[in-house]
């Protein structure tokens, strides 16, 4: 498989989970398979965000159980923990640390823009964490501190790659003088959107949102996001659903009257039709054009059992991989522990060099 481009950068993924509520299809389908796929080309990093699960709720029942669970899940879901970085957020200090800094390169209007603080802040922003305003920011500084140049994402962590890209720009922009005095300025080349001979430490993060699902909607409205916190566990499959909840919530999918149309032009204006088709499609590995040409003029009465089956085929062997995994915590907190320490050294070697463009004195 070819490269990932990345300007004079070493190519570098980086993607993060964070642990609160079950892991959906969406997770997988629009990042976690993605993530399974990019350890082919290269070794990345795959991150239990722990420190982004506790802006919106500060105390959890079991915030270690689902640290472990989603460890569990990219294992199970085939991350090879040996060849990439596999770790919790909290272990590697640079996290915060370079955070910090970002939250004085950042905007306060940049972070009121974000369309994910003012969904989760809903009607009572004064009330937020300031941690949840900050959340953007602290994700700039999860990708950045490993200076990684592509990140794979489902559609609704695009706005937060749009501001990790400003932010190292303006880090670049406004410590220019200080990366160049030091030497630590990187050729940019087109992907910095630089001309000619323009450096920078930090690259310019390119977003890997592709794919038929890198939006899964509720099964239960088309117009919804399928999420972890929908009150409703029929609007979405989770990662530990058995056999027979996944087919009963694929049967009880909302659906229109239409049979399915034979090409991608027929599915507008039919949220729940594109849904499905772009479910099935992603657990096939095959594009919507293709799945309609399959099914177009079927009804949803006989491809909904067809799709039923291929959910439980993919799902049924990443959840009892799941579950045996989860069988031996003290295996799992192994794994975490030594990919800590692995992404410990990589941030600190950036962690020195910010340290010494901004001007902190340290040993
Ligand atoms: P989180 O934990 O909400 O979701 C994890 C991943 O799943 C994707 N996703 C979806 N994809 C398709 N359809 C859906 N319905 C759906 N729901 C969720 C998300 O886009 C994400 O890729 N802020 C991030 C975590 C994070 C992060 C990072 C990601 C923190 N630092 C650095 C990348 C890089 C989040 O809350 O994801």
């Amino acid at each position: 498989m070819s490269q990932l481009s990345s300007a004079g950068f070493e190519p570098r993924v980086f993607s993060g989970v964070q642990p609160t509520g079950n892991l959906h299809l969406g997770n997988y389908l629009g990042a976690i398979k993605k993530f399974v796929a990019l350890q082919e080309r290269q070794a990345c990093l795959f991150c239990v965000v722990d420190l982004h699960s506790i802006t919106a709720q500060l105390v959890h029942e079991d915030l270690v159980g689902q640290t472990r669970q989603i460890a569990a899940a990219f294992i199970a879901s085939g991350i090879d923990p040996k060849k990439n970085i596999v770790f919790n957020q909290s272990r590697v200090p640079g996290h915060a640390e370079l955070a910090w800094v970002f939250n004085c390169v950042a905007r306060v209007g940049w972070m009121n823009r974000m369309t994910q603080f003012k969904e989760k802040a809903g009607k009572d922003r004064e009330n937020a964490s300031l941690g949840l305003l900050a959340y953007p920011s602290l994700m700039a500084a999860d990708i950045l501190l490993y200076r990684a140049t592509h990140v794979p994402v489902g559609d609704d962590q695009k706005q937060h790659l749009e501001l990790t890209r400003d932010i190292a720009a303006k880090f670049n922009n406004d410590f220019a003088a200080r990366i160049e005095a030091l030497g630590l300025g990187v050729p940019m080349g087109a992907q910095g959107g630089g001309a000619d001979g323009e450096t920078g430490f930090f690259p310019i993060t390119e977003p890997l949102i592709e794919g038929p699902a890198t939006r899964v909607m509720s099964l239960k409205d088309g117009a919804k996001k399928m999420s972890k916190s929908d009150p409703s566990d029929l609007s979405r499959i989770n990662l530990t659903d058995d056999a027979e909840t996944i087919a009963r919530k694929i049967r009880k999918a909302k659906t229109d009257p239409q049979d399915l149309p034979s090409d991608v032009a027929g599915l507008a204006g039919r949220p729940e039709a594109e849904n499905l088709v772009g479910i099935f499609a992603a657990l096939a590995g095959r594009d919507k054009a293709g799945v309609l040409s399959e099914f177009g003029g079927r009804q949803f009465s006989a491809f909904k059992p067809i799709l039923a089956e291929l959910a439980v085929e993919t799902l049924a062997p990443i959840t009892g991989e799941m579950r045996r995994i989860m069988d031996d915590p003290a295996e799992i907190d192994r794994t975490l522990s030594e990919g800590g320490a692995r992404a410990r050294d990589l941030a600190d070697v950036t962690m020195r060099d910010v340290r010494d463009i901004v001007g902190f004195l340290s040993d």
